[in-house]
This record gives structure tokens, C-alpha cells and sequence, in this order.
């Protein structure tokens, strides 16, 4: 092809001619050339430098073929470029600084569907004038730069689909003229700032990230077909289509502390996954809804350090019987869990134990059965554990390791096996008691010694009491 011999042209459009091979550098002398086209075909190899000879050029589009390599440098001398397509190539590398400062560049910028690589270079800035942004599905990396608030012409961002990280800069509260934003598929966290929904958005995109914290309810944050963030899980509040969990204001929040949410939103999560699994059950086998109600209400006041305090025998209130949602688990910071005398069935989960800093466990008075699990042994913050009038079995768990446990009470239930020596080693117990069970073996000798602190002690009642060693 003697393309390079045409040097009057002024447009060259040769889009989905099935081109393959190089785009031949003898375009490169077609001085006159406002317009080059070369989409859709199966161009391979570099783009060519002798591209950048055609200063007279406005838009070039090379999208949809087999690109390869970087983009060279000396693309900035074309100094009247307004339009730039290299979407769908395999183009790699950091994008030159060049390509930013194109001084003309105001239409838009496609380097979309490549490899690109590395962070957004700060020189983003300076495309003052351009008015699309499209750099979706790279491998874009770090931050936002905050320069990219500076080009206050951008109707429409697309970032989606790379690694970028960190926060949405407040700069972006420049972009008055922003019509379309899209972060989805990237790693950003932090909040969604307020400001969004006073910006004027058709669309908005948040999904897929880490955002945290209340989702705004103005501009934008009203219409839910006109923005999405789904995927962020922990992120609260928005319009109630949202189904997001409500945002809970925290005392502790004005210490400046690590945010609150962070620990409530998964919890509050979990309790939700108990309901969806509570209905998804065969009919039959479902759930009364009263009774979904009510374990999710206990489970809300529980984590929320609220007692429920009701008389076992008040059947106006405390009618059907429940259990204790083994999701608890999943509420790390969980510092008490008081369920005394409610009507509470089934067994104590296994995974309660890894409530690390639990200090209070009281089920005292309830239908519980099952065993302690063994698992309580490794609750290092645990105090105040009390168990007694349950239908409790098995032997009683080795808690030779709970080293600030004060209250151990586990009387009126159905214990049996010899009580764990180690038990008698915990020097902070001041009640111990275990009255009414089937528990036996012998007492050591030297129970003052052990047990320094110790105020109330209570074997009696068992089918075989254990012997005051002599
Ligand atoms: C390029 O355009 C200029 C100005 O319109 C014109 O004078 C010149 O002849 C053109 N060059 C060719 C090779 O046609
Ligand atoms: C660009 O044009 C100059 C002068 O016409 C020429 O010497 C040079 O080889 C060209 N560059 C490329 C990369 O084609
Ligand atoms: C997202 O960011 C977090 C924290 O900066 C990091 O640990 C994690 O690996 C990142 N995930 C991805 C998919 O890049
Ligand atoms: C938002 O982005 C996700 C992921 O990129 C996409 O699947 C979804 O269709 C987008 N939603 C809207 C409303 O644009
Ligand atoms: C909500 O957003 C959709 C999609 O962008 C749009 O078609 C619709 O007109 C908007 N509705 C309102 C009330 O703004
Ligand atoms: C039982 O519950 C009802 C309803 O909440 C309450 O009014 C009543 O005082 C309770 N009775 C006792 C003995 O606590
Ligand atoms: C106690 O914690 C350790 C470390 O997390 C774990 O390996 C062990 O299985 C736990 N013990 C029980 C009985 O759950
Ligand atoms: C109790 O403590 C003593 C002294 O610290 C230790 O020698 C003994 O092995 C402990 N007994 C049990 C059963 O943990």
C-alpha cells in the first residue's frame, strides 16, 4: 500500500477492514491529515512514532486492534489532538506523562481496555479541557491523584476495573460539570463523601469496593436505577431500597477511635443471614416469624450490651423459646452476652468461644442443653460465667486457663465426670458453685491456698459429692 504517497489527505478512515500487520510508518507523511481512523482492524505490533510527524492531526483512533508496547512519548508534540482512542489494544506500561499535557486534547481520552500499569500519573491535571475520561479495565494502581479534581470540564470518568485504592479525593467536589462516574471493581475504602449527592450525576457507580460508613440519601443517592454500591459491605443507611443495615451513631465514635461500624456492620450482617437462612427452609420446617423476630431482637439487644432481664415465668411476654444464635460469633468485639432466665433451647455453639474479649456470659435459667464447649477455655477475657439452672450435660470443660475468672457458677443441671483439678488452680474465683449435679471427686487439701479470694463455694447436691480429700 502506498498510503504514505496521498499526502493531500485530509481524512483517512479505514475502520473494520480486517487491516493486519504494522500500521505502516509512511502514514506519517501525510502532513495534512486531520482524521486518521484505523479501529477495528487487526493492526499489530508498536504504535508507530511516525504518528506523532502529524501535528495536523485532531482525533486519532487506533481502538480495537492488537496494539502492543507503550505508548511513545513524542505522541505530545501532536499539539492540535482533541480526540484520542487506543481502547481494546494490549498496550502496557505507565502511561507517559505526555499523553496528559497534550495541550488541545478536550473531546476525549480512551485508553481503556489495555494494561496499563502504575498509579495515575499526577499530570492527569492538566487535561483542563477534556470532557470524557475513560480508563477502565487497566491495571491502574495507588491512589486517585487529587489532580484529577483539577479538570473541571469532565462530563464523564470511567476508572472502573482497576486496582486503585485509598479514598475518593474531596477535589472531586470540583467536578461540578460530572454527568458519569464510574469507580466500580476497584479497591477504594473510606467514605462516600456527602458532597456526591450534591454533585449533578445521571450515574454513579461505587460497586465493588470498600467503602464504608452511611450512603447519602440526596441528589443522585435518591433514584435507585441511577447508582449502585452493592459489593461495599460496609457501608449503612441510604434510601430503604437499599436494604442496607441502619447506621448506628456510636458514643465512642467522638473519641476518634477506628469507626464503630467497622465492627457492627459484619455483625449486624451475620444477624441478617440468620434471618434469610431462618426462611429459606422448607415451609415445614421454617421458622414462625414471630419467633424470627424475636431471636433477631435478642440477638440486637445482646450485641448491643442491652440485658434482657424478664421473668422466666411472665408468659404474657416471654411466650415460644429460642436459641443462641451461633452467628454471635461473628460479633468480635462481643463483651456480654446476658441471657438469664429467658426459655432458651439447644446447645451453646462451639463458636462462641472465639469471642476473645468476653467478659460476661450469663444463661443462667434457660432450657439449655448440651455441653459446655471446650472451647470456653480459650475465652482468656471471661469473668463472670454463669450457667447453673440449665439441662447442661457432660463433664465440666478444663478453664485452667481463664486467669481473671471471678464468678463461676454452673449449679442445677446435669454435669457429670470428676470437676477438672484445674478449676481449683483459678486464683481470682470468688464464687464458685456447683450445687445439684452429678459430679464427683475430691476436693484438694489445700483449697484456701488456691483459691485465696474465694467467698461462696457450694458442692452440695451431688449424686456423688466429691470428697474433702484427707
Ligand atoms: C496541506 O495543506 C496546506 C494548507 O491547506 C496546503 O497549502 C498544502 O498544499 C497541503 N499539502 C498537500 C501535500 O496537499
Ligand atoms: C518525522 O518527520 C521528519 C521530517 O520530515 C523526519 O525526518 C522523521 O524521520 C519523521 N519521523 C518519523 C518517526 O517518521
Ligand atoms: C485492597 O486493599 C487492602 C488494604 O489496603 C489490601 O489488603 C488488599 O489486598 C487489597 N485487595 C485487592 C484486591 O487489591
Ligand atoms: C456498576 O458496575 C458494575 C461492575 O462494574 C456493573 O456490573 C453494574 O452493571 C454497574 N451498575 C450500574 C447501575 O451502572
Ligand atoms: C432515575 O434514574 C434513571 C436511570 O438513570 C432515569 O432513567 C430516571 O429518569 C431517573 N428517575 C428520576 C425520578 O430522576
Ligand atoms: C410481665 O410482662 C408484662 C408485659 O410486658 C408486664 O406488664 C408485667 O409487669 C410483667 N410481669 C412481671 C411479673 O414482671
Ligand atoms: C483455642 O484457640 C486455639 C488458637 O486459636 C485453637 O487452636 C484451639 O482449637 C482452641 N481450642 C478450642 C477447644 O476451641
Ligand atoms: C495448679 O497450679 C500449680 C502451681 O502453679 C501447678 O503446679 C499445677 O500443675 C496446677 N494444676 C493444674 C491442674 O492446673
Amino acid at each position: 500500500m502506498e498510503i504514505g504517497n496521498l499526502l493531500g489527505l485530509t481524512v483517512l478512515v479505514l475502520q473494520e477492514s480486517l487491516f493486519t500487520g504494522s500500521i505502516p510508518s509512511s502514514i506519517g507523511r501525510l502532513q495534512n491529515l486531520s482524521a486518521l481512523l484505523l479501529g477495528k482492524n487487526k493492526f499489530s505490533g508498536p504504535i508507530s512514532s511516525s504518528l506523532s510527524n502529524i501535528t495536523s492531526l485532531i482525533t486519532l483512533s487506533l481502538d480495537n486492534n492488537r496494539l502492543q508496547g507503550n505508548i511513545p512519548a513524542n505522541l505530545g508534540k501532536l499539539r492540535n489532538l482533541q480526540e484520542l482512542d487506543l481502547s481494546y489494544n494490549n498496550l502496557r506500561g505507565v502511561i507517559p506523562d505526555q499523553v496528559f499535557t497534550l495541550p488541545s486534547l478536550s473531546i476525549s481520552l480512551d485508553l481503556s481496555e489495555n494494561s496499563f500499569s502504575g498509579p495515575l500519573p499526577r499530570q492527569v491535571g492538566k487535561l483542563k479541557h477534556i470532557g470524557k475520561l475513560f480508563l477502565m479495565n487497566n491495571k491502574l494502581t495507588g491512589k486517585i491523584p487529587s489532580e484529577l479534581g483539577d479538570c473541571e470540564s469532565l462530563e464523564y470518568l470511567v476508572l472502573s476495573g482497576n486496582h486503585l485504592e485509598g479514598t475518593i479525593p474531596v477535589s472531586f467536589s470540583n467536578l461540578k460539570g460530572l454527568l458519569g462516574l464510574d469507580l466500580s471493581r476497584n479497591n477504594l475504602s473510606g467514605q462516600i463523601p456527602n458532597y456526591m449527592g450534591e454533585l449533578f450525576f445521571q450515574s454513579l457507580n461505587l460497586s465493588y469496593n470498600d467503602f464504608e460508613g452511611v450512603v447519602p440519601k440526596e441528589g443522585v443517592f435518591r433514584n435507585v436505577s441511577a447508582f449502585s454500591v452493592i459489593e461495599n459491605n460496609k457501608l449503612c443507611g441510604g434510601i430503604s431500597e437499599l436494604l442496607l443495615p441502619v447506621c448506628i451513631i456510636s458514643a465512642s465514635k467522638k473519641h476518634g477511635n477506628s469507626s464503630p461500624l467497622k465492627v457492627i456492620i459484619p455483625c449486624l450482617v451475620s444477624m441478617l443471614k440468620v434471618g434469610v437462612a431462618c426462611s429459606s427452609d422448607l415451609p415445614k420446617e421454617r421458622m414462625d416469624i414471630k419467633d424470627v423476630i424475636r431471636e433477631l431482637i435478642t440477638a440486637k439487644e445482646v450485641f448491643l450490651g442491652v440485658g434482657i432481664h424478664r421473668e422466666r415465668h411472665n408468659e404474657t411476654e416471654a411466650e415460644g423459646e429460642g436459641k443462641i444464635p451461633a452467628s454471635l460469633s461473628a460479633c468480635s468485639q462481643l463483651r456480654r452476652i446476658l441471657l438469664h432466665n429467658n426459655k432458651l433451647v439447644g446447645k451453646i455453639s462451639l463458636e462462641l468461644g472465639d469471642l476473645s474479649k468476653l467478659s460476661t456470659f450469663a444463661t443462667n435459667g434457660n432450657d439449655l442443653s448440651g455441653e459446655i464447649p471446650a472451647s470456653f477455655g480459650n475465652l482468656s477475657s471471661l469473668q463472670y460465667l454463669s450457667v447453673s439452672r440449665n439441662r447442661l450435660e457432660g463433664s465440666l470443660p478444663d478453664l485452667g486457663c481463664l486467669r481473671n475468672l471471678i464468678f463461676l457458677t454452673v449449679g442445677a443441671n446435669k454435669f457429670t465426670g470428676i470437676v477438672p483439678p484445674s478449676l481449683y488452680n483459678l486464683s481470682s474465683l470468688e464464687i464458685f458453685t456447683m450445687e445439684v449435679n452429678r459430679l464427683h471427686g475430691s476436693l484438694p487439701p489445700d483449697l484456701g491456698r488456691t483459691l485465696p479470694n474465694l467467698q461462696s463455694f457450694s458442692v452440695a447436691n451431688n449424686v456423688t459429692p466429691p470428697k474433702l480429700a484427707s
